[in-house]
């Protein structure tokens, strides 16, 4: 019953539609008509600015962390990861916004941060430094999902490993129009950095 109640929960809290929130409450846009139209940090970074997208992006990390944590505090008859992993599908296919939502990057992020800071904040850096190497957001993403994935390897979680390796197909599947666009050079290379 517990399993049931913290997935219901998690999915909620995960289908709120942070990038839509802030877009049309601060700025009277929806970010699905613009950019790449996914709802996530990127594409608000990208449609709104740096405040914005980095908001969102938090937001969107937060998705993931509180209901890891409250199967944690109320819930220890299930898994902790296995709770995340409804905050992801919430995220990524939101009841409050016609299940159109965002690529399960940043509240992947937020389940393992909850569970294991070392492995996200590898993976923050490794973000960092592919987006540095290869200016594509997407690309680094993937790139840092797999890393993610060799951190949990590395730091013998069994269970972390085995959401890691779930989570990172997942993202990678949930690129695959970006993939598409980098092979055809018409992905988008960010300028800032
Ligand atoms: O986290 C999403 C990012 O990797 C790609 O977003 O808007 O460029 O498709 P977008």
């Amino acid at each position: 019953m517990d399993y049931l109640i913290f997935a219901i929960i998690a999915y909620l809290i995960g289908s709120t539609p942070s990038a839509l929130i802030i877009g049309k409450t601060f700025y009277q846009i929806d970010i699905r008509e613009h950019g790449s139209g996914n709802l996530g940090g990127t594409n608000t970074f990208r449609v709104l600015g740096i405040k914005a997208g980095i908001i969102v992006s938090l937001m969107d990390i937060i998705k993931g962390v509180i209901p890891v944590l409250l199967a944690i505090s109320f819930a220890p008859s299930t898994h902790p990861l296995i709770i995340g992993i409804f905050a992801v599908i919430g995220h990524t296919y939101p009841i409050f916004a016609k299940f159109k939502g965002g690529k399960a990057v940043a509240t992947s992020g937020g389940v393992i941060l909850a569970v294991n800071p070392f492995v996200f904040f590898i993976a923050l850096a490794a973000f960092f430094l592919f987006l540095k190497l290869f200016k594509y957001v997407s690309l680094a993403s993937i790139l840092t999902a797999i890393t993610a994935v060799i951190s949990s390897i590395a730091f013998q979680e069994v269970g972390l490993t085995i959401i890691t390796v779930l989570l990172a197909s997942f993202v990678i599947y949930r690129h695959t129009d970006n993939i598409k666009r980098i092979k055809n050079k018409t992905e988008p290379k960010i300028t800032w950095l």
